[in-house]
């Protein structure tokens, strides 16, 4: 790992075609779910039938560890990690804390639906390193929350996974809630107002035409601007600025002192021009946009024995040649773009 590590601390960030660069990798642990979404994993598509990736050809945590290697090496500096649900994977924590002793890494996020985030499971992810939570609810009441998720469900449970990480000290946790027309607009204030002085932001997430089987219509996504609109009506808001160039969310803060919120324009205002993301599916290829067609296999180089040399050249040659902006590309069409080829699910390579 010698030229891995001494790339990290003297190279600066390999750039893209639209000179973005690498800056966070998301990495999927496994396609599967114990929630069936209705608008990332629908049950008529992911029932009993639906294939999923065996388990042999999931890279190893190891393997994973390298890759994250590589990358930090050509300038990645946060790593997310995502599924489908990312608490199936076992052992879990001995990644992040392989992540964690990567030189040049400096955020460990994990995004969750929070049903495994019993009180034990967040401290053994605080201990082994992980700093930041994401934990998803669309809904507080008990109908709304279960025809999402479609596996009967209850919010108060997610509520708990939220409690139990707070425990284990994990700070500023963030909650998403993906917006849907007629399923869960309703669900935005409720959201809103339970969150208010809890220290968690909420963030409200545009409905998204990623992957090909949750039937997306322009008609189903509520604008971000009406919602900021909706919840300022309730609670007075003043916008924040970014956190960082290229931050996803919309900073907003309530102005009687109740803590921040934050929302997701993918579809309304798109943000490829700064997108610094690489993803990562669990049997190791390499997607350069959350609505690729096509991923680059790491996994064969990695198993036919590629130094690192090899890696990091690869990884390199695949990021230069870059030059992704679907959303950008989606909102100055007339229709959405046709590639021509099917996207990929979400849940192959995460949010
Ligand atoms: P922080 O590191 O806390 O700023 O997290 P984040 O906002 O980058 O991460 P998170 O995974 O919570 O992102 C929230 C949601 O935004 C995701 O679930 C996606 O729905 C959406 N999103 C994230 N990255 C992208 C992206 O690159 N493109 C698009 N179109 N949507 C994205
Ligand atoms: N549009 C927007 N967000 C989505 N997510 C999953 N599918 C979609 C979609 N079609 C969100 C989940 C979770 C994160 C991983 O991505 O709700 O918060
Ligand atoms: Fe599972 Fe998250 Fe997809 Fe829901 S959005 S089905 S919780 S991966
Ligand atoms: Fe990045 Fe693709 Fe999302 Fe644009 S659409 S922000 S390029 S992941």
């Amino acid at each position: 790992m010698i030229l891995i590590s001494e790339h990290a601390s003297t190279s600066k960030a390999v750039q893209d075609r639209l000179h973005r660069p690498l800056r966070d990798l998301r990495i999927s642990v496994t396609d599967r779910c114990n929630f069936r979404c209705v608008y990332c994993m629908p049950r008529e598509i992911f029932g009993p039938g639906y294939a999923f990736l065996p388990r042999k050809d999931l890279l190893t945590l190891e393997e994973i560890a390298r890759i994250a290697q590589v990358f930090a090496a050509l300038g990645m500096r946060k790593v997310r990690i995502t599924g489908g649900e990312p608490l199936i994977r076992r052992n879990l924590e001995h990644l992040i804390e392989m992540i964690d002793a990567t030189e040049g890494v400096q955020d460990i996020s994990l995004t969750t639906n929070g049903s495994m985030l019993t009180a034990d499971r967040a401290v053994s992810l605080k201990q082994a390193g992980l700093k930041r939570l994401t934990i998803s609810l669309d809904a507080l009441d008990d109908a709304t929350f279960k025809s999402i998720n479609d596996v009967d469900y209850p919010a108060s449970r997610v509520l708990d996974g939220i409690d139990n990480a707070r425990a284990a000290g994990f700070s500023d946790i963030k909650v998403n809630a993906v917006v849907r027309r007629g399923l869960n607009e309703h669900a935005v204030l409720d959201l809103a107002k339970h969150f208010r002085h809890s220290g968690c932001i909420v963030r409200f997430i545009e409905y998204m035409d990623v992957g090909e089987t949750n039937g997306w219509n322009l008609d189903d996504v509520i604008p971000a601007a009406d919602l900021v609109d909706r919840i300022d009506a309730l609670y007075p808001l003043e916008a924040v600025s970014p956190n960082y160039p290229g931050e996803v969310a919309k900073r907003w803060r309530y102005r009687d002192g109740a803590g921040e919120i934050g929302f997701i324009t993918s579809v309304t205002q798109s943000f490829c021009g700064e997108c610094s993301r690489a993803r990562l599916s669990a049997v190791g290829e390499l997607y350069t946009c959350l609505f690729g067609t096509q991923g680059h296999d790491l996994r064969s180089l990695l198993r036919s024995g590629a130094d690192d040399a090899q890696l990091l050249q690869a990884v390199s040659g695949i990021w230069q040649k870059r030059e992704d902006r679907y959303s950008e590309l989606r909102a100055t069409a007339t229709k959405v773009p046709v590639t021509g080829q099917a996207k990929v699910e979400m849940s192959h390579i995460g949010g």
